[in-house]
């Protein structure tokens, strides 16, 4: 980690922000040494109960049994609506920007976001969802998507939300999974530009499931959709009449709120379920603390929904703080690479969160874009998903925040339900590419791969050390897979998966999941070591590292790059990244293919396709696996054309 490109954080930030330097320092300690304590005021704090808790954390992370405000009792949507009414219920809740900049926004102030709430809860009620009832929600990235959520919050059912990118295929098997009695669609959803036939594809999963009795369907576009009388309905027609007074369910604190599948790249996915009252608190503590909360804030988090970054940071967390959450309907690319400006100027957003792909991609459109938008109302920046390199970091910093606003680079997963690492918004300076430091409450340690711990200075695998009151409590219908997957292979511990460097500062910097590692004529090498060489060429605006098979059998380095727009691909350059690598990591690493990408695969959630990068690198293109992740499938078809040269 390289000190000397530690950005200070003005004077101005810090002497406004909610947590300064001592104040973390103090509570850390609490949060650790008298763990109880610390968290039953954060949660008296943060959260309404009906009925205060017996015990603050009871079971543990070890045993697989962790349990947080055990005997209280909350409403999550309740906190996230009705508590806001007296003090902020005229103040908007909820912006919504759709795709196409000339249709309108739409804006719901606490109490109508509160009503269209109690509504369709009551209507759920009257076609027969039940408390503890599944509820898959598969829709686009519109107000009905949160209104969805939070209704089925506010009577007790359990949501899955899919992402709207899904295949019928993914779909069938998560409410298979979960046993959804009711799926909440649309007639389409808006993707790039185009139309997604988000209802014809829940027909199709549907074809073979039993459980669903009800598939209900918002209005999007007004494209004709097949229609199953006695099963379908409209949202709207549901809605027409039905009442917004609608009673609270009291949930108990660990009752499940939702359960969220990950990818599953290579095995079936997990659903990994969040509790109602550890969830929140963590939420809203973390949302307050590392996005430094403000009342009156406008938060962007440009996430989809169907990620945990969209549940935590676009609707539970902000919306238990009394925030205004910005929610935007389409995929922002080089398409469309002023939208993103329009938007943050037009409703002048003061924190904004976001993946590193989505920093590089905009990056790479150039700086006019969005140096033509006023950004005088943003006060912090954050990153989540993947190693951010030192370059995107500073351009976000420089060009985005213009130097004004400190960049968290925040680290945590699914399994974790908020943030674990980050650096704390009000420190001095902040490292690029650094997530720092542990959040309160979270005892972090690394290990070497016999499973000692690493003390001082060092690198390892990342683990967990107790319970947090975010954590997953179990893969829903398979609480066994939960232990194995996380709990086992270091005994005390939970597994993140991912390694990690400390400096001697002690601040963390995530290297990536230990998968991504490279075993070249045995050196180990990290691939976001190479990806941040390439990447420090101004001519670079992304690169993806994955390990390729040598004629003689042995591992070498395959580099997938992005030029900057416009920026020749050729053997000069290629050189040029070549001997950056050679300098400044050694031979081992220097790739032995670089290979010009126009753009890399990735997920919906911005992370890169390694797996599939990994087998083009390889000419395994016949059998590239499951690609239904995929943000846009058509990026694949062009890397095989090019990689076809080697
Ligand atoms: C994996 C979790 C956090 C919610 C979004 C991702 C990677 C996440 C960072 C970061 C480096 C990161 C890790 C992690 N990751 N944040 N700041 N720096 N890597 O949720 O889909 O469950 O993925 O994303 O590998 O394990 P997820």
């Amino acid at each position: 980690m390289t000190d000397s490109l530690a950005r200070p954080v003005p004077d101005s930030f810090r002497q406004k922000a909610n947590v300064d330097t001592e104040t973390y320092e103090r509570l850390y300690r609490q949060s650790l040494d008298d763990s109880d304590s610390f968290w039953a005021e954060q949660a008296e704090r943060l959260v309404h109960w009906f009925t205060p808790w017996e015990t603050v954390q009871s079971g543990s992370l070890a045993g697989g049994d962790a349990r947080w405000f055990e005997g209280a009792r909350l409403n999550v949507a309740y906190n996230c609506l009705d508590r806001h009414l007296e003090s902020r219920g005229d103040q908007t809740a909820l912006i919504w920007e759709a795709e196409a900049d000339d249709e309108p926004a739409r804006t719901f102030t606490y109490q109508e976001l509160r009503e269209a709430v109690c509504r369709l809860a009551t209507a759920l009620r009257g076609i027969g969802v039940k408390r503890g009832d599944r509820v898959c929600l598969y829709l686009p990235m519109i107000p009905e998507a949160v209104i969805s959520m939070l209704a089925c919050a506010r009577m007790g059912a359990i949501h899955s939300v899919v992402f709207s990118g899904s295949s019928p295929d993914a779909l069938r098997e998560r409410i298979d999974d979960f046993d959804a009695t009711v799926v909440i669609t649309a007639d389409q959803a808006m993707r790039y530009g185009r139309k997604v036939p988000v209802k014809a594809n829940v027909d199709i999963a549907c074809e073979t499931l039993e459980s669903v009795k009800r598939v209900v369907v918002v209005q999007r576009g007004g494209d004709e959709v097949n229609w199953q009388d006695g099963r379908d309905l409209w949202f709207h027609d549901l809605l027409q009449g039905a009442s917004a007074d609608s009673p609270v369910a009291e949930m108990e604190a660990e009752d499940p709120l939702f359960i969220l599948y990950t990818s599953g790249a290579t095995t079936t996915p997990k659903g990994v379920m969040h509790t109602c009252g550890g969830y929140l608190v963590y939420s809203a503590l973390t949302h307050e603390v590392i996005l430094d909360h403000h009342a009156g804030d406008v938060h962007w988090c440009i996430a989809e929904l169907g990620w945990i970054t969209g549940h935590t940071y676009t609707v539970y967390g902000p919306l238990a703080n009394g925030g205004t959450t910005l929610l935007y309907e389409g995929a922002l690319s080089a398409r469309n690479p002023k939208r993103a400006w329009q938007i943050v100027e037009k409703h002048r957003v003061n924190t904004l969160y976001t993946t590193p792909t989505l920093i590089r991609t905009l990056m790479a459109q150039g700086d006019a874009h969005v140096t033509e938008h006023d950004r005088s109302s943003l006060r912090l920046l954050g990153s989540v998903g993947e190693p951010i390199n030192p370059e995107a970091w500073s351009w976000f910093h420089r060009v985005v925040g213009e130097e004004r606003c400190p960049v968290v680079d925040t680290w945590w997963q699914t399994e974790t339900g908020g943030i674990m690492l980050s650096p704390l918004p009000a420190a001095e300076s902040i490292k690029p590419g650094a997530s720092a430091r542990p959040f309160f409450g979270i005892d972090v340690a690394l290990l070497d791969e016999q499973g000692a711990i690493v003390t001082g200075e060092g690198s390892g695998r990342l683990v967990i050390n107790r319970s947090w009151p975010g954590q997953m409590r179990t893969v829903y219908g398979d609480h066994d897979r939960f232990v194995s997957t996380y709990l086992t292979e270091f005994p005390g511990h939970y597994a993140s998966g991912d390694a990690a460097q400390r400096d001697g500062e002690g601040e963390y910097r995530i290297t990536g999941h230990v998968d991504d590692r490279l075993l070249v004529e045995g050196v180990s090498l990290e691939t976001s070591d190479i990806e941040n060489a390439l990447t420090a060429d101004p001519r670079i605006a992304e690169a993806a590292v994955v390990s390729c098979t040598r004629d003689n059998g042995s591992q070498g380095v395959y580099a997938w790059v992005t030029p900057m727009l416009g920026e020749p691909t050729d053997e000069e350059l290629a050189d040029a990244l070549k001997a950056r690598v050679l300098n400044g990591l050694g031979a081992v690493a220097v790739p032995d293919v670089i290979q010009w990408a126009p753009a890399l695969p990735r997920t919906r959630s911005g992370k890169i396709l390694r797996r599939i990068l990994k087998k083009i690198a390889n000419g395994e293109i016949d059998d590239l696996g499951d690609t239904t992740t995929l943000a846009d499938a058509n990026v694949v078809d062009s890397l095989v054309e090019s990689s076809r040269g080697n």
